[in-house]
């Protein structure tokens, strides 16, 4: 099952967060982070009205995938980059692929115009998930991120949510 998140989740993404931070490359970071800090994360997302969502079944939680602003500059507001990170034990059996697929439903349903997803060039896993849903790789920053004591590269994957030829006017307030 898939569905928004509450707070009662955090303690279960937390642990699926750190686990996949401290065993792989796919997040950027050395450093465990804390329930206070995913908390301050949810309620931002909540705030700015984007999507946590977790997968469920009665183990717990499966997974979970969000998506935020791409950047902060006004003139980026119509795309949105995501994570979607599956417990270790619940990997290959579609946990992942459900995430991104209402994801990509709920960020059309916003009006976002294209979702972006930055992988860790070696991470074939996800960016194969990612090609299968329909998104395309649009090229590979070599060298900008570091861990475990050597250089990672971004791949960048891109997909689009509608046909829009023009985005529209801008909003005057934020
Ligand atoms: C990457 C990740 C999110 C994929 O989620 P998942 O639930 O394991 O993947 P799914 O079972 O939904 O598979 C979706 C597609 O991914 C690909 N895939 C899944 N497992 C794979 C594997 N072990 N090797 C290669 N491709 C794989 C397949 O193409 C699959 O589609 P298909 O079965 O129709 O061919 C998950 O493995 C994960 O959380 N890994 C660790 C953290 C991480 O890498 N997060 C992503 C950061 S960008």
């Amino acid at each position: 099952m898939i569905r928004d998140a509450t707070e009662a989740d955090l303690p279960a993404i937390l642990a699926i967060y750190n686990d996949v931070l401290a065993n792989s490359t796919a997040i950027f970071s050395e450093t465990p982070t804390t329930l206070e800090d995913r908390r301050q994360w949810f309620r931002a997302r909540r705030d700015a009205g984007y999507p946590v969502l977790v997968a469920t079944d009665d183990s717990g939680v499966l997974g979970f995938a969000t998506f935020g602003d791409f950047r902060t500059w006004p003139g980026y507001r119509h795309t949105v980059e995501h994570t979607v990170h599956v417990r270790a034990d619940a990997r290959g059996r579609g946990v992942g692929r459900g995430l991104v697929t209402v994801l990509l439903e709920r960020a059309g349903g916003l009006g976002k115009h294209v979702m972006v997803a930055g992988v860790d060039a070696d991470n074939l896993t996800s960016i194969r998930l990612h090609e299968r849903l329909g998104f395309q790789r649009a090229g590979t920053l070599h060298q900008v991120g570091c861990k475990f004591g050597r250089w990672l590269d971004l791949t960048f994957l891109e997909r689009r949510l509608d046909e829009r030829l023009e985005p529209g006017p801008a909003r005057l307030t934020s």
